[in-house]
């Protein structure tokens, strides 16, 4: 498992990584969700142990990854943002050649296992220069795994993807959840992040959250359904406002044969409110729920938090 505990990083005078404090646990993707610039690879470097922190601590599967570097690359595989192959050797030989740093590695079998975890076994003996982009990743999500590691830092890993492969990619690393690794991964890809994380950090520079995607959206915006109605008055308006499991009920400025209901339970009150509506004569032509994206949800935190 990964814990930071008001981790924090400064480059010079700028703070890139402010007092982060999360854990993540084994079998969970942790997605650090934030526009370029928010902090997420220096964040992934420090728990890494690549750069230290300016203050903070940080543990990760349960070693201080400030005080020992060698044995935490036992623990950790961290799929970096470029990862660079030999492209005129095969992806056998370049998977070869990075696990023979991990000491006490059966090389070949190791090979052999990440190819296959990754579909890549048929490809094995081709040329890296002959691997579309999707492929190399693939590859380099491999070489992440040569030593089996139970935690598993992935920067940006779709990003330049085109969409069959980033969802290629997604399942593999769902497949690696599934195995039990606790993974932290970086994206500003919104979508990404709500496909496959179990809890998002909304991140720049400070959490500014950190929840399921399901909380994230009921703690930002209540639910609400659009209801089109024929015969719209004020009236009507009125007395659905004034029913209990009504947060709000508005016409729409902008259509307004239409109803903005905010309630307190959709699947619980949907029915309610259609069924009152119709009792005092209302005309109802369409009701449909108002989608909020995650995107609505980033959008509006990073937002309250930009001062
Ligand atoms: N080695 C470094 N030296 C100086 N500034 C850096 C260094 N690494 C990152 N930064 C700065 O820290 C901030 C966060 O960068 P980074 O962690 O790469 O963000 P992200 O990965 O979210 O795009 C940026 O302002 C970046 O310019
Ligand atoms: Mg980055």
């Amino acid at each position: 498992m990964i814990r930071a505990d008001r981790l924090t990083r400064a480059f010079g005078t700028r703070v890139a990584v402010d007092a982060l404090t999360f854990e993540a646990q084994p079998g969970e993707i942790l997605g650090l969700l934030g526009p370029n610039g928010a902090g997420k690879t220096t964040t992934l470097r420090m728990l890494a142990g690549i750069i230290a922190p300016t203050s903070g601590t940080a543990s990760v599967a349960g070693i201080d990854p400030g005080q020992h570097l060698e044995r935490i690359h036992e623990h950790i595989g961290f799929l970096t943002e470029s990862p660079g192959f030999y492209e005129r050797l095969s992806a056998a030989r370049n998977l070869a050649y990075f696990a023979a740093f991990y000491p006490n590695l059966d090389v070949a079998n190791a090979v052999r296992a990440s190819l296959r975890t990754m579909g890549l076994l048929d490809r094995a003996h081709d040329k890296v220069g002959t691997f579309s982009k999707g492929m190399k990743q693939k590859l380099a999500l491999a070489r992440t795994l040569l030593h089996q590691p139970e935690v598993l830092f992935l920067d940006e890993p779709t990003s330049g993807l085109d969409p069959e492969a980033a969802k290629n990619l997604r399942e593999l690393i769902l497949q690696l959840k599934g195995e039990g690794r606790t993974i932290l991964l970086s994206t500003h890809n919104l979508s990404e992040a709500e496909a496959i994380c179990d809890r998002i950090g909304v991140f720049q520079t400070r959490l500014v959250a950190l929840d399921t995607t399901e909380a994230l959206r009921d703690r930002q915006f209540a639910p609400q359904v659009r209801v089109e109605i024929r015969n719209m008055t004020n009236d009507l308006i009125a007395a659905i406002s004034a029913e209990v499991f009504v947060n709000t009920a508005s016409r729409d400025l902008q259509d307004p044969s239409t109803l903005i209901v905010s309630l307190q339970d959709i699947d619980r009150d949907r029915p309610k409110l259609v069924s009152r509506l119709v009792s005092l004569g209302a005309e109802v032509l369409q009701v449909r729920e108002d989608e909020r994206s995650l995107e609505d949800v980033y959008l509006s935190l990073v937002r309250e938090d930009t001062p």
